[in-house]
């Protein structure tokens, strides 16, 4: 599974680049907006800066809604690098917008897709990506990750090349899922990234220490670590100088 990270931040960006992991970027008006990025120039110098750090696929969104638009617009943005991915909509005008690239041999992701249909379409018009949105149907009480289950079995059903590209990733669980799954690519925040490294945080065992009068109390944990946790049972422990001493009880006493 390839991983994108979700950013217009070159320091993120390079981070996750120097780490060894990175295949690609997307980015969207609003990222950029975030890093403060504004006017048409500012914009492809960006988008170049991104092209200089990664090589890989780096996803550039359209503002256009029309399909000249989007024609003029992507057109532009392929012309930057060749690394230049054009991240249209999934809108009517976007789909017909993705079989002229596709025609032409530029790469589009298909944004914001909600549905399996959605992604279907993408694909017959040639998208090189579907971009599916976990997190945004999961806000909504739909399954976002079914999603990406149907969409990548419909696209194994027919051999269709275009890439499942997972996005509005919010966390690990969402990552390990879409690679259980099969999506090809999962774009997320370089916190997701980073927090694949992640032991269990001591912290977590320290919440359910209790002192001899029931307080939660900072304990070593190194030292504690012979002690085996069941969920059944809390831990009452007791500092004496430098050194602890445990008992187990059950929560239910
Ligand atoms: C990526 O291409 C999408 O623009 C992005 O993942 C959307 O994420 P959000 O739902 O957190 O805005």
């Amino acid at each position: 599974m390839k991983f994108f990270i979700d950013t217009a931040n070159l320091n993120e960006i390079r981070e996750a680049y120097d780490l060894g992991v990175l295949d690609g970027v997307t980015t969207n008006p609003s990222l950029m907006a975030k890093e403060g990025i504004k006017g048409h120039d500012n914009v492809m110098a960006h988008y170049k800066a991104i092209c200089d750090i990664v090589d890989g696929d780096i996803s550039a969104e359209v503002i256009a809604v029309d399909y000249e638009g989007i024609i003029r617009e992507g057109e532009i943005l392929a012309e930057l690098h060749p690394n230049i991915v054009v991240k249209v909509p999934m809108i009517r005008e976007g789909v017909k917008a993705i079989k002229y690239f596709s025609d032409k041999g530029i790469k589009t992701n298909c944004t914001l897709i909600f549905n399996a249909g959605q992604a279907l379409l993408a694909a017959k018009a040639g998208a090189t990506y579907v971009s599916p949105f976990i997190g945004r149907l999961d806000d909504i009480g739909q399954d976002g990750m079914q999603l990406i289950e149907q969409i990548v079995q419909i696209f194994s059903n027919y051999g269709y090349p275009t890439e499942v590209l997972a996005a509005s990733v919010r966390h690990t669980m969402h990552l390990l899922q879409c690679a259980e799954i099969g999506a090809d690519v999962v774009t997320c925040p370089l916190s997701v990234i980073t927090s694949l490294l992640n032991h269990p945080p001591p912290e977590s065992w320290c919440g359910i220490l209790l002192d001899a009068a029931s307080r939660p109390t900072c304990i070593n944990t190194s030292e504690m670590r012979c002690l085996i946790l069941e969920e059944s049972f809390q831990l009452v422990a007791f500092k004496t100088n430098r050194r602890f001493s445990a008992t187990v009880r059950s929560k239910s006493n």
